[in-house]
Order: structure tokens, then sequence, then C-alpha cells
């Protein structure tokens, strides 16, 4: 029987499919089959005649030469960071974030530090050289080593590539992307998995480091750059809320250093600024002599970073009382208000309550709960808890604070942003030198001892 020539793909996986389905068997969203003309690879099929004996070909490991100098210094060290030291020679990298998070700008903003030495060919498919341009100016970046293009075409964008041979390039965005013998639209599953690939080739045969933006949702549910996490190099996504002025970018991926670390910036009127003390900004214009607030320190990656925990306590005027957590997830909320009723016997049930990780900051490791708890009990109890004092522990169903990763790290940050108290899981204590610090630390193995602490 002949071959259909029509597949339909899923456009939230890119799940392929001979026939139209309403709920894709894969990842079961609904109605997001679109039909595309099936697309001729060439690793399709069995062995072809062109098929040879790749013998010669392999290589001792011993013998395999690197070059010394095969990273760039892309002149913003939290971005060198998140990229494991800099971009690599002929690597292909994924900047991922939704619109309007800065992708555009941070890249731009790079091209005057690498402009200083290399020559650089960005590549825009959505906006005009002239819009660039203008960015360019407000950015203060007039390096003499900048070149534009504006397209769409991917072939001719590859073949271009290919001639002028820049050092780097970069592409903005593959979601407009199009390769003209693939019927489907750009931005769709099919385009942008093939026009990855073409970038890949590219980017490895000149032996240039490329970079590619991917526009996400919200949710992260778009599938472009889903697809293409599994073809590129590295995958660096670009978090942050829209009306809050900082950016976090993350490492997802990274086939050249870890994937542990972060980058913190803030969206200036000048562009991305690099924030090197995420923690004094995030705590800055703490209030004083208030109930209800409390530090917390989580871990991006290696960093500490402290965040400040706010909760409110008000009475209900509804049947069921509300309960709001930003910046928290929420079902670990109501884990932790049912843990201060049963265990500690302080009732919630008449009382909204409201939780904030001041900062648009989020909180979603467990180590975040004692604050979290200790900040919910100062609001019920209207007592403070000292400014001074900075707690962590995960709390167990039983009322008990189990231990954390990082203590020692937690520890210094603390230390270094001037608290004099910290409250840590008793079972830690064995983990650390607890004279090294210049911090009053406080073992605790229940809330109860936790809370005995609030006056
Ligand atoms: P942009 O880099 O265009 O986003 P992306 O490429 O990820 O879609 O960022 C645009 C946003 O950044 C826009 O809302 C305006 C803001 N911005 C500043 O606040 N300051 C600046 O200097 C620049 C260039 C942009
Ligand atoms: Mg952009």
């Amino acid at each position: 029987m002949a071959k259909s020539r029509y597949v339909y793909t899923c456009n939230q996986c890119g799940y392929e499919s001979s026939k139209w389905n309403g709920k894709c068997p894969s990842c079961g969203a609904w109605n997001s089959f679109e039909e595309e003309e099936a697309v001729k690879t060439a690793s399709s099929g069995k062995a072809s005649q062109s098929s040879h004996d790749l013998s010669d070909n392999i290589l001792e490991l011993e013998d395999i030469g690197i070059d010394s100098d095969v990273r760039y210094d892309t002149g913003i060290s939290e971005l060198n960071r998140v990229l494991g030291g800099g971009l690599v020679k002929g690597s292909l990298v994924l900047l991922g974030g939704e619109p309007g998070i800065g992708k555009s700008t941070i890249l731009l903003q790079i091209c005057q530090f690498l402009g200083e030495e290399h020559s650089i060919l960005y590549v825009s498919g959505e906006e005009s050289a002239r819009q660039i341009k203008l960015r360019a100016q407000r950015l203060n970046v007039d390096t003499e080593n900048l070149y534009i293009l504006t397209s769409t075409d991917a072939e001719s964008i590859a073949e271009t590539i290919a001639s002028s041979s820049p050092d780097i390039a970069i592409i903005d965005s593959i979601q407009t992307m199009c390769i003209d013998r693939i019927s489907s639209s750009p931005g769709s599953i099919t385009q942008v998995r093939e026009c990855t690939n073409l970038f890949m080739h590219t980017a490895k045969n000149q032996e240039i480091p490329l970079i590619i933006v991917g526009h996400v949702n919200k949710d992260g549910a778009i599938a472009g750059p889903k697809v293409m996490e599994h073809i590129v190099d590295a995958v660096l996504y670009f978090e942050g809320e829209r009306h809050q002025s900082y950016r976090i970018l993350r490492a997802v991926k990274n086939r050249f250093g870890s994937t542990n670390e972060i980058g913190v910036f803030e969206m200036r009127d000048k562009g991305l600024e690099e924030v090197e003390n995420p923690s004094q900004m995030l705590l800055a214009g703490r209030p004083h002599n208030v109930s209800g607030t409390c530090v917390a320190c989580v871990m991006e990656g290696t960093r500490p970073i402290l965040a400040e925990v706010q909760a409110l306590a008000a009475k209900t005027s509804y049947s069921a009382p509300r309960r709001m957590a930003t910046g928290f997830d929420f079902n670990r909320l109501n884990i932790i208000i049912a843990v201060l009723e049963k265990r500690i016997g302080i009732f919630l049930g008449s009382l909204d309550v409201y939780l904030n990780i001041v900062g648009g900051f989020k909180v979603d490791e467990p180590a975040g709960d004692l604050p979290v708890a200790m900040t919910l009990y100062s609001a019920v109890m209207d007592k403070n808890i000292d400014e001074q004092l900075i707690a962590f522990g995960e709390i167990g169903l039983g009322g008990e604070i189990r231990s954390v990763s990082h203590i020692a790290q937690r520890l210094h940050e603390a230390e270094r942003m001037g608290f004099t108290t910290c409250v840590i899981p008793k079972q830690s204590l064995s983990a650390i030198d607890r004279g090294s610090y210049g911090l009053d630390i406080v073992p605790v193995s229940n809330l109860k001892q936790a809370f005995n602490l609030i006056k």
C-alpha cells in the first residue's frame, strides 16, 4: 500500500499519527492534531545503498585533541555561569522564555562585549533592522562587528551563515523561521524541528556558537522549544513575572556544564543588569516591628538565596476561609496549616490566610516549610519574629523538622547578610561545625521548639 503523503502531528508534544485524533494519545491534549505533509527524512528506512563501513573514522579517546580556547566570554558573568563558563564553539544554544521577558534584549547586550573580538550575525525574523537599531541605541550597543539580517527563510539563512562565516550567529526567533519545501506554517512542530536540525548542522559544520531564541507560553506548553530540547546542546530558560523587574536565567540542559546554576538579572530602562547579590535585592525594604514575616533560605543551584516570607491571617467573611499562596505551593501551604492545627492546636478555620514570597520569588524547596510555618504562627498569634532570624527545614506530617541539604552554604549566606540567629533542623547539626559560623545556631527537632523562639 502506498504511504500516505500526510501525517497528523500534535502541536503540543510532536506526536505523529497517520490519522486524525481528537485527543493526543501521548500528551492528552485535545484538538491538537494538525495535518502536515510527511517530510522525508534521510534517516528513514533501512540502511540505504549509500551506506558504508565507518571503521576508519573510529577514534581513540586519547587521540582526540581539543582546543584550549573553546569558550567565548559573553561579558555577562551571570550568563557565563549558566552556560558553564561561556559560549562553547560549535554549540547550539536555545534561549527560551515567554514573549517580552527579555530574550532579544540580553542577546543584543552580549553583542557589545563579544563584538570587541568576534563578528556576530544577528538574524531577526521578528523585528525590522530599524527596530533593532533603535533598541541597540537604547542599550548602548554600537559595536562595528555586529551584522543584522532580517529574514525568515531558514535555508537561505543557513547558507548565508556558511558563506559569510561569522564567529557567532543568533537566530531570533525559531517560531518565525520557515523552510519553503515544508508545507506547514512557521511555528508548527515540523517547521520548528526541521529548522532546528538545519541550524544544528550549521553550528557543527561552521564550528560557531549559534544561539536560537524560542518563545514559550505561560505554562511552558508550546511544543516548539520542547521538541527542540532534544536536539540542541544547551537549553536556557528565562523566568520571571513580566510586571516584576527581576528575571532568572536557568539552565535546563547543558552538554557543557552544570544545570544547577542560575543567573539573576533586573530589567532596567537600559536593558538587563546583573544582580550579583540577589538576597540583598529580595530583602530590601523589609518592614520593621510587624508580625507575619520571616526570612527563608532557598538553594538555587549551588547558590543560596534569602527571601522574605510574609503571611496575613484575617477573620474570614466567607463560609469557607480563603487560602492564597504567591510564590509557594498552594497544596504545601494547606499541608502546613493542617499540621499546625493537628500538632500545635492552633485553629485557622475561621481565618483567611494569605502567604506571599516578596519580590515575586518562588520558594519551591522543602527547606521553605519551616519559615512558612513560623510566619503563619507569627501572623496568627500576632507575635513578631526577631528580624535577625532566619530559618530553614522541612516539616513532616508529625510536626517534626527534618534535615535539608546544603546547610553550610545556607549558614554562610545568612552570616554574610548580617543575620544573627539561624534555626536549623536538629538532624542537620552533625553536618556542620557549629563553632565556625558567626551566628547563633538554634537546632530544633519539632515545630513546638521552633515556635518557642517567637516571643
Ligand atoms: P524583549 O527582549 O523584546 O523580549 P523577548 O525578546 O523575550 O520577547 O523584551 C522586551 C521587554 O523588555 C519590553 O516589555 C520592554 C522591556 N525593556 C526594558 O524594560 N528596558 C529595556 O532597555 C529594553 C530594551 C526592554
Ligand atoms: Mg524578541
